[in-house]
């Protein structure tokens, strides 16, 4: 009756606060199973940022009340941002549900998880299922705990929580709450914990980590705090790698820039949404920055770090957006040369500053300019891919590959890199020449120590 199988929809964030509440889950005496069909206890830690994630969830949830009126002791929960944002509404959709919990609230689930499993061995029928989507000031330091798989040599810490901009298409705000900031002791210590368990590259994460501590610590020397948390983790013994996700381009200052010059663990690999190359569809978008902008940092990043990898995120046919502005968005998208891009659809979120102006953009023209966007990324992708045969490239490796006949690991850009490896090499940091490419992996060889 203790088996909870947890499901996660969305960001790497949500990922991070599934594996968290299932470590905490295990400490309470609950069995994590990674078998969906065989578990008592199913919880989806759902997205919302764009309503075809939500519909995913629901219909999942659909699918497994159908399983629970055959078996009525089962206990199904909706955790994360559609919880948050939706709250008791959910039952109306879902009758069968048995816990709604916001993601301010992910702590509490093994405390719920208890009752109501002590209500059901004493026969006792729930009056009503429980909903808990309250703010809860401190809930950002509420879980720190992970699970680890053997060997693993990769982790997600999380450094912040909420958002404070006003993206005008954007429901994060309303889900994840005020920005709110992990003490950087904290999370220093956690990469220690962390480095001391075998975790050799953290990627930090937060909705705006170029924001992190800003009303918490001061600028010191012109260095913002998010670069102070990168100095610090940068001295931790054992962590060879530093990444992050999602900066925004307005908090990009010139020290972070500079921190690519001088901190040789992070990694080349910079995610920076843009959304629109468009000047009048940012300001729409209410995004700060103008292309110019963006692009300037760009360039100052790139000569910073030469070989410097970029990804973003992109979205067409927000309301408003004419041929004229999505050639822009083209032309920037071209221009930046990203290795990687998410291209998304606009979708109205309820209770956004751009709810009221509706969806005027037809589906046919989003998904035209989506393909356009997909097929500049695919040229991008081929051409970068093409660039890495013959280079040697420095991977840390990870463990046997899924087949089983080679070991892989990733690039300082994030690449998958197969290769024949050896135990011994898992968690290190090994050179190897790439000698085939495909779309979606590398082949080398190791390359002998000098
Ligand atoms: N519609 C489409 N895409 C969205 N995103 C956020 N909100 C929406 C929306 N309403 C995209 C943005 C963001 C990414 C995580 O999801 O590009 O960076
Ligand atoms: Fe959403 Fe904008 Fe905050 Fe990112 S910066 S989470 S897009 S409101």
């Amino acid at each position: 009756m203790n088996r909870v199988h947890i499901k996660t929809y969305g960001c790497q964030m949500n990922e991070r606060d599934s594996e968290a509440v299932a470590a905490l889950l295990r400490t309470r005496g609950y069995r994590i199973v990674d078998d969906e069909n065989d578990c008592d206890i199913l919880l989806l830690n759902t997205c919302s940022v764009r309503d075809f994630a939500e519909q995913k969830a629901i219909a999942k949830a659909e699918n497994i009340a159908v399983r629970k009126r055959r078996r009525p002791e089962f206990v199904l929960g909706i955790l994360g941002c559609m919880a948050q944002n939706r709250g008791a509404a959910l039952l109306d959709l879902l009758p069968d549900l048995d816990l709604v919990v916001g993601t301010q609230k992910f702590h509490t689930v093994a405390g719920y998880l208890d009752n109501l499993r002590a209500a059901r061995q004493a026969g006792i029928p729930l009056a009503q299922p429980i909903v808990d989507t309250a703010e809860e000031p401190g809930s950002q330091n509420a879980l720190a705990d992970h699970i680890l798989a053997d060997r693993q040599v990769t982790a997600f810490v999380s450094i912040q929580q909420g958002c404070d901009m006003q993206c005008a298409y954007c429901i994060v705000p309303k889900t994840r709450g005020d920005e709110r900031s992990r003490p950087m002791d904290a999370i220093v210590a956690e990469c220690r914990a962390l480095a001391a368990r075998g975790i050799r590259e953290v990627t930090l994460l937060g909705q705006i980590v170029t924001s992190y501590g800003r009303r918490d610590y001061a600028h010191t020397g012109g260095i913002s705090p998010f670069v102070q948390l990168l100095e610090r983790i940068h001295a931790v013994d054992g962590i060879e790698r530093i990444r992050f996700t999602s900066p925004h381009p307005r908090g990009f200052r010139d020290d972070l820039v500079a921190a690519y010059a001088r901190l040789p663990k992070l990694c080349e690999h910079v995610h920076l949404p843009v959304q629109s190359g468009s000047d009048r569809i940012l300001s729409a978008m209410n995004r700060p920055y103008s292309r110019e902008r963006y692009l300037e940092l760009v360039a100052a990043l790139r000569t910073a770090r030469p070989g410097l990898a970029l990804s973003t995120d992109i979205i067409v046919g927000f309301p408003g957006e004419t041929d004229a502005d999505f050639a822009q968005t083209a032309a920037l998208f071209a221009e930046a040369d990203y290795d990687m891009a998410y291209v998304f659809k606009y979708s109205v979120r309820t209770g956004t500053p751009a709810e009221p102006l509706g969806d005027p953009v037809d589906e046919a023209e989003k998904e035209r300019r989506n393909q356009e966007l997909l097929r500049l990324l695919e040229e991008n992708s081929r051409r970068h891919t093409a660039a890495l045969l013959g280079t040697v490239q420095e991977v840390l490796v990870e463990g046997p590959d899924k087949a089983g006949r080679r070991y892989m690991g990733r690039t300082r850009i994030n690449r998958v890199v197969h290769f024949p490896g050896t135990e011994e090499q898992i968690g290190r940091l090994i050179p190897v020449r790439i000698d085939r490419v495909t779309p979606a992996a590398l082949y080398g060889e190791t390359v002998p120590a000098q």
